[in-house]
């Protein structure tokens, strides 16, 4: 298998168990593998295809300089994990606090790094207040206010926002598949496609996407989201709204059925709305795995290649970000604990920072992938 080819291991920086998954699977003895220095960072590799590879960071890991360093090796693009979201930044009605994701903004900077913004609505993360005030006769401007707000303050500075997260719900069971909960009763489109116009009069450069999850797989309630999600960025287009991307999270876990065909057709329908697709938060689950560390880490290697291979021939696809590019920072290990409470390998570095194959199988869907032109 190409993902766990000499070639591929030679070029990795190695720890112990990922040296055990080399010698493992091409048959060699366990000699120690030196780290290659020259190895390319998964930012060159895609941008040797057109395409950009980021990650999401937290200010307080940016503190730790050997974490940071590796950031601005690998990555062309950051996105805070929690920083912007609304429950942060605006704890008290009306007195905004960016200072976390200022921390985040300034780093990039310093590296050239682009800057992704997550995310400007969001029903998951609110303050209290707001989560009441959404419930109430003034929703439609707090949310609005809410965007403008914060796409304002980082005008100029931030290259691409999630404007909308996760709206589609179809269990919620509304003719239109959208998430009834946060309003406790229906929203029409119109509520959204607002969202995008006020975040577009804030920062009229910014490309502005829409965000949801679960899109990919086999699941019949991934093809119910999938109409959701298709239903939802059509309305955005039939209404005008400045919308320039779909951004698929890709929260996977390996012994999850993937539809690759399906995708491919529900990704093509994306882009002849004449939308861009990013890869937002891809991490790759290994819950359902069995203990050994190299039989776990060459599955979701092998899984998030396999993954990748669609998403990557589509042309209106522009860069895949990992939802945290260390193992021990993934959401993962709080919120799908393993069974037998080890942790979880479900990013592209290991706690030391070192390569995992993960990382290489990222690394060889990116050579894979064809060449992507971008006008933009
Ligand atoms: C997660 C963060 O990673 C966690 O730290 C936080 O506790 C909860 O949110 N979909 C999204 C992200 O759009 O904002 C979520 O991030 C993960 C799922």
């Amino acid at each position: 298998m190409a993902l766990l080819d000499r070639r591929g291991f030679g070029r990795l920086a190695l720890g112990g168990t990922v040296a055990a998954v080399a010698a493992a699977t091409s048959g060699c003895s366990a000699a120690p593998i030196e780290p290659a220095p020259g190895a390319r960072p998964l930012r060159d590799r895609a941008a040797a295809r057109g395409l950009e590879f980021g990650c999401e960071v937290q200010h307080l890991e940016l503190r730790d300089p050997a974490y940071a360093a590796v950031v601005a090796r690998e990555a062309a693009m950051i996105v805070p994990g929690t920083e912007l979201k609304w429950g942060e930044t605006e704890k008290v009605r009306g007195q905004p606090d960016y200072a976390a994701a200022e921390e985040i903004a300034a780093f990039a900077e310093a590296h050239g790094l682009r800057l992704r913004g997550h995310t400007a609505f969001w029903y998951g993360n609110m303050p209290p207040w707001a989560k009441a005030e959404m419930r109430g006769p003034d929703a439609r401007a707090v949310m609005l206010k809410r965007v403008s707000d914060v796409v304002g303050h980082f005008r100029g500075r931030i290259f691409e926002w999630d404007v909308v997260n996760e709206a589609v719900e179809p269990k919620d069971g509304q003719p239109s598949r959208l998430r009834l909960a946060p309003f406790g009763r229906p929203v029409d489109y119109g509520w959204f496609a607002d969202c995008f116009h006020a975040a577009h009069r804030a920062d009229p450069k910014a490309k502005l996407y829409y965000n949801d999850y679960f899109v990919e797989g086999a699941m019949g309630m991934e093809e119910e989201r999938r109409i959701g999600v298709l239903d939802f960025l059509s309305a955005m287009k039939r209404l005008g709204a400045p919308i320039h991307g779909f951004g698929t999270q890709s929260h996977l876990a390996v012994g999850r059925a993937l539809a690759p065909a399906r995708y491919a057709r529900f990704l093509a329908d994306v882009a002849n709305l004449g939308l861009e697709i990013r890869v937002t938060e891809l991490d790759v689950g290994d819950y359902k795995l069995p203990a050994d560390i190299a039989t776990r880490d060459q599955a979701v290697a092998a899984y998030a290649r396999d993954y990748l291979k669609p998403v990557l021939a589509q042309p209106a696809t522009r860069g895949v970000m990992a939802w945290g590019l260390r193992d021990r920072d993934s959401w993962l290990q709080k919120v799908i604990p393993r069974p037998d409470g080890l942790p979880e390998r479900p990013s592209p570095l290991d706690d030391q920072l070192n390569r995992k194959p993960l990382w290489e199988g990222i690394g060889e869907a990116f050579d894979a992938a064809p060449m992507h032109h971008r006008s933009a």
